[in-house]
């Protein structure tokens, strides 16, 4: 019987065997010219990518947005119009960890978004906290370095972890978040997303807000116990990404919505915090927050690497209607991300079927270069009176963007009133938490730091503690001097 589904190479050609290789008579050697077993050994050394710097470890899926709120009044961007549902790919991730670790370690979680808008594709690229371990990107790549592998060992080490947080006190607000339950969530289903940064939103009369993201899971927030995460990570380092393919693959599709914090335009210069200070929450009583809409991950990926391993988010993919802001831990991410892409998946990686706009027609003057796939055409540059793409000055020619001046300066300094380091993990460890997530907080950190850290670094993150709240820092030096 012929079988239609046969085997063929590459090319189309159909292979005479899937099981044997060439050779000369049943015992003699194998041919130079089995091109289809060449093929096989050629394609499996280059199937691997480099896996992402940091980030390494996640999973994702597909699914759509959908408008629920009105908030046409801050923002043109078609994606978030009155009613309007858009296609998106989500994928969640661990910070520190290789590709194979542990899903369950303590870490943030990455909360990266692809909205395959009409406007273009528009990345919003967050994590499960509303902040971060730093406001300048210089420290950023130190940062990773610490919390991966020493040089010499090429173990992970929480002496050098504490280390670099006990000297950078910028950090305790973020380190709050991480010793807390938030640093390991039940599943990626069990958690927010947020923004982080503040983002500049423009309405359709050319008017600017500053706001930020939350992405409140519909599940409910629910986090794992340091044991059962410990035990877990043995067990089955793949837990999240099991639980959120299983979930889907069973019918019940995840969603959380989002909802925004709008501050008018004027207000950050005088506002109590640095809104481009991305150690800072905004305050939910100053700025509450207004529903947008709600996203629902309803399709699992089939072919995992070429839909998420070589997945781009990039937070320069913004829209008409959504802008960056000063943060300056933004900018440089609005740099770096392309830049990473390039390196890992390769010059072409947006022509990728999961980074090209589903959309949007891409009508740009970028030709050339390794595995381009689609074609060009000419004029091949601009300007030209041959018929090639013009830009659209008139409709789309305004920056979003904002006046600056001042000499040149590298410094930390800071105009507004309440811009201390431990204020607002101080508020979040004695108003926040209740009793019993604060002696949870106690015994993570405790745990942590009786791993491997040493004086002087131990002495400093006493005192780190006690600077966030001086009752936290007591309890937890009681605990780690009891038990060294
Ligand atoms: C991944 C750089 C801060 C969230 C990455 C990658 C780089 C990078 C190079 C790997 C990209 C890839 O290979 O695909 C930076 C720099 C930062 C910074 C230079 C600061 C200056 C942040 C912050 C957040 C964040 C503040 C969250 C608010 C993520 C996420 C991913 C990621 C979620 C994984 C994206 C994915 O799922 O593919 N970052 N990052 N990063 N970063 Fe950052």
């Amino acid at each position: 019987m012929s079988n239609e589904n046969f085997t063929t190479t590459d090319a189309g050609i159909p292979v005479e065997s899937d099981e044997h290789s060439l050779t000369v008579g049943p015992d003699g050697p194998i041919l130079l010219h089995d091109a289809y077993l060449i093929e096989q050994m050629a394609q499996f050394n280059r199937e691997r990518v480099p896996e992402r710097q940091p980030h390494a470890k996640g999973g994702g899926a597909f699914g759509h947005f959908e408008v629920t709120g009105d908030v046409s009044a801050y923002t043109k961007a078609d994606v978030f119009q009155p009613g309007k549902k858009t296609e998106m790919l989500a994928r969640f991730s661990t910070v520190a960890g290789e590709r194979g670790s542990p899903d369950t370690w303590r870490d943030p979680r990455g909360f990266a978004l692809k909205f395959y808008t009409e406007q273009g594709n528009y990345d919003m690229v967050g994590n499960n906290t509303p902040v971060f371990f730093m406001r300048d990107p210089l420290k950023f790549q130190h940062f990773i370095r610490s919390q991966k592998r020493r040089a010499d060992t090429n173990l992970r080490d929480h002496d050098m972890q504490w280390d670099f947080w006990t000297l950078s006190p910028e950090s305790a607000h973020q380190v709050t978040w991480l010793m807390g339950d938030r640093g390991i969530p039940r599943s990626w289903r069990h958690m927010n997303g947020y923004s982080s940064h503040t983002y500049m939103w423009v309405n359709a009369a050319g008017e600017r807000f500053w706001v930020r993201y939350h992405f409140k899971t519909d599940q409910g927030v629910e986090f794992l116990l340091q044991e059962d995460a410990d035990r877990l990570a043995g067990e089955d380092g793949d837990y999240h990404t099991r639980d959120l393919y299983d979930t889907i693959d069973k019918g019940d599709h995840p969603s959380w919505t989002l909802h925004v914090q709008v501050m008018p335009f004027d207000e950050a210069k005088d506002y109590r915090f640095n809104p481009f200070d991305l150690t800072k929450t905004i305050s939910h009583k100053d700025y509450p927050l207004i529903e947008v809409g709600r996203m629902t991950l309803d399709r699992n990926p089939t072919d995992y690497h070429a839909q998420i391993e070589q997945a781009a988010f990039e937070p320069n993919n913004l829209v008409p209607g959504i802008g960056p802001s000063p943060d300056r831990m933004l900018l440089a991410r609005i740099f770096s991300y392309a830049d990473a892409h390039r390196h890992r998946i390769g010059t072409n990686y947006r022509e990728l079927p999961v980074n090209y706009p589903k959309n949007a027609a891409v009508r740009s003057y970028s030709k050339d270069g390794a595995m381009r796939i689609h074609p060009v055409s000419d004029p091949v540059y601009a300007p030209n009176s041959k018929g090639g793409p013009s830009a659209d000055t008139a409709r789309f020619g305004e920056p979003a963007g904002w006046h600056t001046d001042g000499d040149l300066a590298r410094t930390a300094a800071t105009l507004h009133a309440e811009d201390d380091d431990f204020g607002q993990p101080g508020t979040l460890v004695r108003e926040v938490l209740d009793d019993a997530a604060r002696d949870r907080l106690v015994s993570n950190t405790v745990g942590h730091l009786l791993d491997g850290v040493t004086e002087p670094v131990l002495q400093r993150a006493f005192d780190y503690w006690r600077s966030i709240d001086k009752a936290i820092g007591d309890r937890i030096e009681r605990g780690v001097r009891n038990k060294q």
